[in-house]
């Protein structure tokens, strides 16, 4: 590990954990098993993210395109996510972190979606650190549905067109309430965003980082918030 001191922790850090069917190849071990083991790299990371002071992490644990994949692996994901709610919760609670899905909740089975609703509650006044798990997430999407919470409000004249603001838009977003990202780590290689976070991302500093998530370590994370800490950020002014 590098010994310079990391000075500037950044308040939001927003991940996407990719990658972890291309390890599980390289290791002949099944999508399924690549994904067991990204689950237990997002417990540690979460762990580290609340030790250094991080508010928020939010990561990107299933994508609305996701839905598309093999039914197989769709449901494979959506037991480990149920099996990661019910054994973490407890460690959650007892490091004062408070969960928040963001996503299309209507389409989650009903087992996943009362057990986000049992968390969600039990852990809403915890203020350490927010973990903003997306699922069923996609930004399109939440973009939309903002755009229509809206457009109901300006029907039933309970808001006037012309006090639409980017404040009042975030308030509609899923993310309402949250800071926007400093730092967003995407691993596995891929340089994109993949429909995540695309409004709140404005001014993020991008971290690619070339491991699968699996792979992914306390370490790396620690090197790339000294990344981050070495960016200067200008919000548009003149440099
Ligand atoms: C990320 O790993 C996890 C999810 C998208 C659910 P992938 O499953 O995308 O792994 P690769 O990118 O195919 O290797
Ligand atoms: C983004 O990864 C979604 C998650 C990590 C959950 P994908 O693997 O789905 O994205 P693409 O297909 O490479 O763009
Ligand atoms: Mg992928």
């Amino acid at each position: 590990m590098t010994s310079t001191p990391l000075l500037k922790v950044p308040q939001h850090v927003a991940i996407i954990m990719d990658g972890n069917g291309r390890w599980a190849r390289q290791q002949s071990l099944s999508r399924l098993e690549g994904h067991k083991r990204g689950s237990d790299v997002a417990r540690d990371i979460v762990t580290t993210a609340a030790r250094i002071g991080v508010s928020y992490l939010t990561l990107y644990a299933f994508s609305s395109e996701n839905w598309r994949r093999d039914p197989h692996e769709v449901s494979g994901l959506m037991a480990l996510l149920k099996h990661y709610l019910e054994d973490e919760v407890e460690e959650l609670h007892k490091n004062d972190a408070r969960l928040k899905v963001i996503g299309e909740r209507d389409l989650l089975p009903n087992t996943i979606l009362d057990l986000v609703e049992q968390v969600e509650e039990l852990t809403k006044s915890n203020k350490t650190i927010t973990l903003q798990m997306a699922i069923s997430y996609g930004s399109r999407a939440e973009i939309i549905h903002a755009a229509r919470a809206i457009a109901e409000k300006v029907r039933d004249r309970r808001l006037d067109p012309d006090a639409i603001t980017e404040q009042i838009f975030e308030q509609h977003l899923y993310t309402a309430g949250a800071p926007d990202p400093d730092l967003l780590i995407r691993t596995s290689g891929e340089q994109r965003i993949s429909n995540y976070l695309l409004w709140q991302l404005a001014y993020t500093e991008l971290v690619f980082v070339d491991k699968f998530w699996p792979e992914f370590t306390p370490e790396d994370f620690m090197n790339a918030l000294l990344t981050y800490q070495n960016r200067e950020r200008r919000f548009g002014t003149a440099a």
